[in-house]
C-alpha cells in the first residue's frame, strides 16, 4: 500500500509538442511504481468538472510521437475563484488522488501556486511551452520543435523571398517572449529580429532594410514575435509599406503550425526524463515544484520561485543577428 493513494496528470493552457510523451512517461512511472493514475481531462477546468478517467499502460501507447495532449488542455477562468478551486479539491478526493502533475507553463504554475495556498495536496509541475519562458530549467516541452517548425517554413519563405527580391516580415508565436524569435531568427540567417524583451526602433528597421537596399542585398528577413512592443509583424509590416513603399514586402503570420505537428528526438526525450523525474520526486516527496533540465541535470525549483521569476535573454544572441547579417 502506497501513501499517496493515487496521481493525477493534466494538461494545461496551451498545448506544446510532447505534451503526449510527458503524459506517457507519468502514467509509466506511476504504473512501474505501483501507483493508479487518473487523467484529468481539460486541465483545471475538468478538475472541477470532474472528467477524470483511470489510465492503463495500453491508454498511452502510440502517443510519444504525437503533438497535440491525448488529455486535451483549456484554460479555465473558474479556476481562479475559491468556489471554482474548492470544487476541483473535491474531485480530487472523490477519486482518492493524493498528489499532482501538472503539465503547463507559466500559467498552469500561477494557477497551482493559488490553488495551493488553500489547498493540501503534493504537486510537481512539468514545464510545457513552446514560449520556454520559464525560470528553473534550460529548456521546455515543445520549444525545440516549435523552433524547428519555424526554421523549416521561414528557410521556405527565404527561397521565395530572394526568387522576388522581396522583403518579408514573418511573424512567429511568443506574445511575452522572444525565444522562438531569436532562435529562429539566428538559424535562418534572417536580417532583424523583435522581441518583447527589447524596446524595437522602427527607424533602426528602417535604416537597415535601406542600407541592404544600397548593398544590393537581394532578400530581407524580419522574424517578429507577436508579442514585440509595435504590434507584431502586422504593424511593422504596415510601417514598412508606408515608409518605404518602392519595396516589394510581405507579411507571413505563421502562427498555431507552431503548436501542433510531432515532437523532436529532443522534445520526446526531455519530456520522458521530466514526466519519469516528476513522479519519482513525488515518492521522494520533493513536492511544490517544478521539475527541469540545467546543464543536462534533472533540477527541482520551487513553483513560488518559478511563477516570480522571469529569464534574461542571452546579449550575445541579441548582437550576432546585427553582427551575422552584415
Ligand atoms: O503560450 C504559448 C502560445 O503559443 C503563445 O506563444 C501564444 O501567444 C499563445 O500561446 C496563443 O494562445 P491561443 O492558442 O490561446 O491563441
Amino acid at each position: 500500500m502506497n501513501h499517496i493513494g493515487s496521481i493525477g496528470v493534466l494538461t494545461s493552457g496551451g498545448d506544446s509538442p510532447g505534451m503526449n510523451a510527458a503524459i506517457r512517461a507519468v502514467v509509466r512511472t506511476c504504473i512501474f511504481n505501483g501507483i493508479p493514475v487518473f487523467g484529468i481531462r481539460r486541465g483545471y477546468q475538468g478538475m472541477i468538472e470532474g472528467d477524470i478517467v483511470p489510465l492503463k499502460t495500453t491508454d498511452v501507447s502510440g502517443i510519444i510521437q504525437r503533438g497535440g495532449t491525448m488529455l486535451k488542455t483549456a484554460r479555465s477562468k473558474e479556476f481562479t475563484t475559491p468556489e471554482g478551486m474548492a470544487k476541483a479539491y473535491a474531485q480530487l478526493q472523490k477519486h482518492n488522488i493524493g498528489a499532482l502533475v501538472l503539465l503547463g507553463g507559466d500559467g498552469t504554475c500561477r494557477g497551482a501556486v493559488k490553488f495551493f495556498e488553500n489547498h493540501v495536496i503534493p504537486a510537481v509541475a512539468i514545464p510545457c511551452t513552446i514560449d520556454k519562458d520559464l525560470v528553473g530549467t534550460d529548456l521546455t516541452i515543445g520549444f525545440d520543435t516549435a523552433v524547428n517548425t519555424a526554421v523549416e517554413a521561414i528557410d521556405k519563405i527565404k527561397d521565395t523571398a530572394e526568387a522576388h527580391d522581396r522583403v518579408f516580415v514573418v511573424e512567429v508565436m511568443g506574445r511575452d517572449a522572444g525565444y522562438i524569435a531569436l532562435n529562429s531568427g539566428i538559424a535562418c540567417g534572417a536580417e532583424d529580429t523583435l522581441i518583447p524583451e527589447e524596446t524595437t526602433s522602427m527607424d533602426s528597421v528602417l535604416d537597415r532594410i535601406a542600407g541592404d537596399e544600397r548593398r544590393k542585398k537581394s532578400v530581407h528577413i524580419i522574424v517578429v514575435a507577436e508579442g514585440d512592443e509595435l504590434g507584431g509583424g502586422k504593424a511593422v509590416y504596415e510601417a514598412i509599406k508606408e515608409r518605404l513603399p518602392e519595396l516589394d514586402t510581405r507579411l507571413c503570420v505563421l502562427g498555431h503550425i507552431q503548436r501542433g505537428g510531432s515532437p523532436t528526438y529532443a522534445d520526446r526525450v526531455l519530456a520522458s526524463r521530466l514526466g519519469y523525474a516528476a513522479v519519482t520526486a513525488i515518492l521522494e516527496g520533493r513536492t511544490q515544484t517544478m521539475a527541469g533540465v540545467v546543464n543536462g541535470e534533472i533540477v527541482f525549483t520551487p513553483l513560488d520561485k518559478v511563477v516570480k521569476g522571469c529569464t534574461p535573454i542571452p546579449r550575445d544572441m541579441l548582437d550576432i543577428i546585427r553582427v551575422l547579417s552584415v
